[in-house]
């Protein structure tokens, strides 16, 4: 008989947040082999935060958070590194190099991390570029590709190295519908041809729901719903359907929280003016 999978990434009653300010608080995850689980929530619930805490960027302010069944807690350095080196992360925005080509781009961490050969490069890019349908875009500059090409380019540069486990930040952003289906059915096959697992962090409802195994619904600084799509789409909770269906009245607040930090810098400007 094998064993159950482990889990990739646990969260066990973890707040987060940045010096006096917690953004999120008690959240408890876990995120298998396998699964795309998608990450929602309003602007600043706390998602890219979420985030920079499975990267190890951001430590927990309480809790513990697991990675690859290490404890984040007390890792630095080489074991960080090498826990790091097994993710693949496409940043908010998917930064690419404008002085490097498409193929350089998808190339720079096999040259950062490994020393296969350049004709294993030139193969493994090749690879990666096909799988999403830029394999002859491969010569092109930065500047000469659509916004939608370079987030697929993004997205082939993430996956380059086959790492365990993906995260991606906003991968739909400014997409056109076409493009952003296509972007999410390759989040999808990408998990299932790596056999990783990948944390997907996004406002979309439908294309998320779509390709999601599981959800997690992040506001209010706390975990409000998780579950399958089928599930949290039956769930009867006020902040969850405002969420699902984009309702401008609701729970969900439009402004931002008034904070300690906030009042010091207003007694500040005052005191100026
Ligand atoms: N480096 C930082 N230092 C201090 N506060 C930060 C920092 N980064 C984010 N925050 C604050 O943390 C909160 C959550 O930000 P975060 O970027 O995680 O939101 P988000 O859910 O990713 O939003 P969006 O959907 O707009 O990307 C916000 O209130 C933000 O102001
Ligand atoms: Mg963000």
């Amino acid at each position: 008989m094998t064993p159950p999978p482990s889990p990739l990434v646990t969260f066990a009653r973890v707040s987060l947040g940045y010096g006096e300010f917690t953004v999120l608080r008690d959240i408890d995850l876990r995120v298998m082999p396998g699964q795309v689980v998608a990450m929602m929530g309003g602007s600043g619930s706390g998602k890219t935060t979420l985030l920079r805490a499975v990267t190890g960027q951001l430590r927990a302010q309480s809790g513990d958070i697991a990675v690859f069944g290490q404890d984040m807690a007390g890792l630095r350095g080489e074991p960080l590194r090498e826990i790091r080196q097994r993710m693949g992360v496409l940043f908010q925005g998917g930064a690419l190099f404008t002085d490097l080509n498409v193929f350089e781009n998808v190339a720079f961490p096999l040259r950062e991390h490994t020393c296969i050969s350049e004709g294993q490069i030139l193969e493994k890019v090749l690879d990666k570029l096909q799988a999403v349908g830029l394999r002859h875009a491969a010569h092109l500059r930065i500047s000469e590709i659509s916004g939608g090409m370079a987030r697929r380019v993004a997205l082939a540069r993430a996956v380059v190295l086959e790492p365990e486990l993906i995260l991606y930040d906003e991968p739909f952003a400014g997409l056109d519908p076409i493009s952003l289906g296509i972007t999410a059915q390759l989040i999808r096959t990408m998990t299932d041809q790596l056999g990783c697992a990948s944390i997907l962090i996004t406002h979309d409802v439908a294309e998320s729901f779509a390709i999601a195994d599981q959800v997690y619904l992040i506001g209010q600084g706390r975990l409000i719903a998780q579950g399958t799509p089928a599930q949290l789409s039956a769930a009867q909770d006020d902040y969850l359907q405002q969420f699902l269906q984009g309702r401008p009245d609701g729970p969900i607040g439009f402004h931002y929280p008034q904070t300690p930090a906030f009042d010091r810098w207003l007694t500040t400007q005052r005191g100026l003016a």
